[in-house]
């Protein structure tokens, strides 16, 4: 078992940093989901990454980092770039940037291509850990590919505990579902995975941002992914005969768990992995409840679709 550490002081975020420097994978917390971290420009390290998870090693991964110091070394910023970096960073955006003709990130991180996802979380844990290791970390969410994305250290020793060398746990996550990936790539910024923040605050600085063209989709945005054993009925009403309710709202139906009781869209992102865990465990057919396409909607939303594939 490997070690989770609560609320993490000075010398464990050392002792987490030395286990980065020596190619290790240590589980951090972000606002979003839980990662597995590990040092970006290390290509044995991350292919520790990808052998955990199963990932496939065409699907790249996000290089975290905590400043534009560290961000300029590793990819070109446009001036639209800069604007979205000047308003959401630190935080819960991702942005894929032009790589720098010398980027030391490892070519199996960015699978290849030569553009790279960076961000920068606000996560106090996760700052920490970039700060004391010095370098950018990849991390992709702490799941195996296609399983339901970790929101507390618990998921995350729950499904890696073998394969991670530490665990620092910063409570469960605020936000909980994914960054937003946008690609300032081409002419026009473009979303590339819907997530964390919405995307109306970020179309009120880029207006209309387009959608993923064929060249540039995130090789990652997979039809089936975040995927529990369980079926999935979506936009469900009410439950059928054996089906468990995922409800969002007031409810008049008898739920076997509710997203949000005063349909709070936050409320329901943070609750969406931790409920669909729990929900998989007891039941073989849950039937969710419509959830508004506003806001953190589109995010949910996403999510589920994936889900139920
Ligand atoms: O909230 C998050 O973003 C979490 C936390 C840990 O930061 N991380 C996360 O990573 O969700 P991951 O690996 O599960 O998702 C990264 C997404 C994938 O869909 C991947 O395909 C896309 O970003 N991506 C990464 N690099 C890319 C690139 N160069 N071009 C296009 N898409 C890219
Ligand atoms: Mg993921």
């Amino acid at each position: 078992m490997p070690n989770i550490i609560q609320s993490p002081s000075h010398d464990t975020m050392e002792q987490a940093a030395q286990i980065i420097r020596d190619g290790g994978i240590v589980a951090i917390p972000t606002e979003t989901v839980y990662g597995l971290a590990a040092d970006a420009t290390n290509g044995e390290a991350v292919a520790r990454i990808y052998a955990a998870k199963g990932r496939p090693s065409f699907n790249p991964l996000i290089s975290h980092v905590n400043d534009m110091e560290m961000a300029e070394e590793l990819a070109n910023f446009s001036p639209a770039a800069l604007e979205l970096v000047e308003k959401f960073w630190p935080g819960p955006l991702t942005l894929v940037l032009p790589k720098t003709k010398y980027c030391p990130v490892s070519a199996l991180a960015t699978a290849g291509l030569d553009t790279i996802a960076l961000r920068a979380p606000r996560h106090i844990v996760a700052r920490g850990l970039i700060a004391a290791a010095r370098c950018p970390l990849a991390a992709p969410s702490a799941n195996p590919s296609e399983a339901l994305s970790p929101t507390t250290a618990q998921h995350v020793a729950d499904m890696l505990s073998g394969n991670v060398d530490l665990i620092l746990d910063g409570g469960p996550c605020k936000t909980g579902v994914e960054s937003t990936v946008v690609s300032v790539v081409g002419e026009r910024p473009a979303l590339l995975r819907p997530g964390a923040l919405p995307r109306a605050e970020i179309e009120a600085i880029t207006g209309p941002l387009d959608a993923p063209s064929e060249k540039i989709a995130s090789p990652g945005m997979m039809r089936r992914h975040y995927a529990p054993n369980a079926k999935l009925r979506l936009d469900a009403i009410s439950p059928e005969k054996g089906e468990a309710y995922l409800g969002f709202g007031p409810s008049k139906h008898k739920v076997a768990a509710n997203l949000s009781t005063s349909g709070d869209l936050l409320e329901a992102a943070a609750n969406l992995f931790a409920m669909l865990r729990i929900l998989d465990l007891q039941y073989d057919r849950i039937a969710i409840a419509p959830i508004p396409h506003e806001g953190l909607g589109e995010a949910i939303n996403d999510r589920l679709k994936r889900a139920a594939v």
